[in-house]
């Protein structure tokens, strides 16, 4: 209880609230999105995600600002950053946002769309600036003090498998299936592990290294910068371990990480990523291990979350006495 007060109190509010905000910000994003899902129509889903989200949270009780907003990269349609939301009556906090995560899989009705949130104290979040992908590795907590991101591939599955009190070949590991994977997938398959390649969503894929239940080991590869702080926020507050490094993948990014005195070698760890109090919360779209996809009832709406707060992973099933419109 005394640790519950003393996180409210850094928060600046009520951490009940905020989280039952942020659950109630990622439910109606996954379900508006929940209506384009398999309608090959990335931008429509996105824009539902994001109005949905948007309109969630301009009834949070305090100050939200937007400092990790989602869509520049793609040019899809976000929460931008620097937008303020909520109704000014209450707490301060930031705000680090994807409304939908893997369009792509919404789009094509495959499983891993997630709509994303998370919560931290004012200034928490670390900026990312003009940099859109980033080198990241994401492991459970035995392994935090082990890896190194200048570390070749084979010798990281060596270190991760010996926290791990496993053989390497009984590691699995997420690496996303891109062509600038090609070779990591092939020396991380060579050196005995297996490797799970989803076409997309890396904060999906970190969330299963954290979940116990899920039979994953560690992710590796570059993905985007929002995910990553994201996913940042989840592992800080399970105690996971987490690095992350700006990846520029053209020369423009490069060039405007430069300008903007932003270091491209510089490694970040998870309580850099995330330098606060935080929590991180998520809803299924398109269904998958981690979240259903909402559904109707008998006259309800039922759909899956997960809150990563405080040490815990909460699995929610919200019934509402409403439609997923369509
Ligand atoms: P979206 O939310 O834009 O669909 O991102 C999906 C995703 O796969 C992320 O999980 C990942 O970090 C990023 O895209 C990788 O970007 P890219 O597909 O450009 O390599």
């Amino acid at each position: 209880m005394q640790r519950q007060n003393e996180t409210a109190t850094r928060t600046g509010g009520d951490i009940h609230t905020l989280e039952a905000v942020a659950l109630a910000a990622t439910r109606a994003a996954a379900v508006a999105s929940y209506a384009w899902v398999g309608r090959h129509d990335q931008k429509a889903a996105d824009a539902a995600a994001t109005a949905a989200m948007r309109e969630a949270l301009a009834g949070a009780p305090g100050r939200g600002t937007v400092v990790i907003g989602e869509g520049e990269k793609d040019d899809a349609p976000m929460l931008f950053n620097g937008e303020v939301v909520g109704t000014g009556n209450g707490p301060d906090f930031d705000i680090a946002v994807d409304p939908l995560e893997g369009t792509s899989f919404c789009a094509r009705d495959l499983p891993g769309a997630l709509a994303t949130i998370a919560f931290g104290a004012p200034g928490s979040f670390w900026s990312p600036g003009p940099g859109f992908y980033m080198d990241k590795i994401v492991v459970p907590p035995r392994a935090k003090d082990v890896i190194d991101l200048d570390d070749p591939p084979e010798r990281t599955l060596a270190k991760v498998a010996q926290a791990l009190g496993k053989q390497v070949g009984e590691l699995r590991v997420v690496i996303m299936d891109k062509p600038r994977h090609k070779e990591l997938i092939a020396r991380v398959a060579r050196a005995g592990a297996a490797v799970q390649t989803p076409a997309g969503g890396d904060v999906g894929g970190s969330l299963a290294v954290l979940l116990p239940t899920l039979d994953v080991d560690l992710l590796i590869g570059v993905g985007g910068t929002p995910e990553g702080v994201m996913t940042a926020a989840a592992v800080r507050a399970l105690g996971g371990g987490m690095l992350g490094r700006l990846a520029p993948q053209r020369p423009e990014e490069a060039e405007a990480i430069r300008a903007a005195g932003m270091s491209l070698d510089r490694v970040y760890d998870c309580d850099e990523l995330v330098g606060g109090d935080a929590f991180f919360v998520a809803t299924g779209v398109s269904g998958g291990p981690l979240a259903g996809r909402p559904r109707e009832s008998d006259g309800t709406t039922i759909a899956e979350s997960l809150l990563i707060s405080r040490g815990e992973i909460r699995h929610i099933t919200h019934t509402t006495f409403d439609k997923i419109s369509g």
